[in-house]
């Protein structure tokens, strides 16, 4: 990676509201890096409104103008190195990435799922894990690979079920989870402490657990 501030491009499909997160703990310091740029998918999302509030360089790039998923990773992976990244943040961004997007960005391309994974990788988390009578639900922050949310988990956090929860309240008190925890995983990165090495994943020069660090609120 290139010398501080880390250049961070951020990906998203809707709403933006660990983009926001990010970027406001990028202009606060507390993550060494900027927001060289927040890329969409989908035209006229509300994440790209709250980008250009906060000042930052927005760009689509709308996956239905593409003949196939190869044809709009190529063109996606042209914009984002067009904005010189030293990260990736995938944010609520919904569309499984090829190799020739993640290849060329490997170990610099993060992702949060709202699951503990490897449980419930894809879709409909919440749902599934109430229906499996789950107590307790979470979210992981991950290094992104061509396995769908099967790269190596970064950050973790345990959030309880409640037993009168629907998907929508516990989507919520998860959500409010994740806001954090992106930003303590990519300030990690960022920061240099968590390091993607051909041998496995490094926390602080030592091998990171498999199932990544915990999370429980303060900064590690
Ligand atoms: C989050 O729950 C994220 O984990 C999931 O999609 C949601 C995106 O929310 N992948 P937002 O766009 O960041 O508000």
């Amino acid at each position: 990676m290139s010398a501080s501030p880390r250049r961070l491009v951020i990906l998203i499909s809707g709403r933006g509201s660990n983009m926001q997160a990010l970027a406001e703990a990028c202009r606060a310091g507390r993550i060494p890096a900027q927001v060289a740029a927040v890329v969409s998918n989908r035209p006229d999302v509300e994440g790209l409104h709250r980008a250009a509030a906060l000042g930052i360089p927005t760009a689509v790039v709308d996956h239905t103008a593409f003949p196939s998923r190869e044809a709009f990773d190529a063109a996606l992976l042209e914009e984002v190195q067009n904005h010189e990244p030293d990260l990736v943040a995938l944010a609520g961004f919904m569309r499984i990435l090829t190799a020739a997007f993640v290849s060329p960005l490997l170990g610099r391309i993060l992702n949060i799922h709202p699951s503990l994974l490897p449980k419930y990788p894809g879709l409909d988390t919440h749902r599934r894990a109430l229906e499996a009578g789950d107590r307790e639900a979470g979210a992981t922050v991950h290094f992104v690979t061509e396995a769908l949310d099967g790269g190596p988990p970064i950050l973790r956090v345990r959030v309880p079920i409640h037993p009168d929860d629907t998907p929508e309240s516990l989507a919520a008190r998860v959500l409010a989870w994740e806001h954090p925890l992106y930003v303590e995983a990519v300030r990690l990165v960022a920061a240099g402490r968590v390091r993607w090495t051909p041998g496995g994943v490094m926390f602080d020069g030592a091998p990171l657990p498999r199932e990544g660090l915990e999370f429980t609120g303060t900064p590690l």
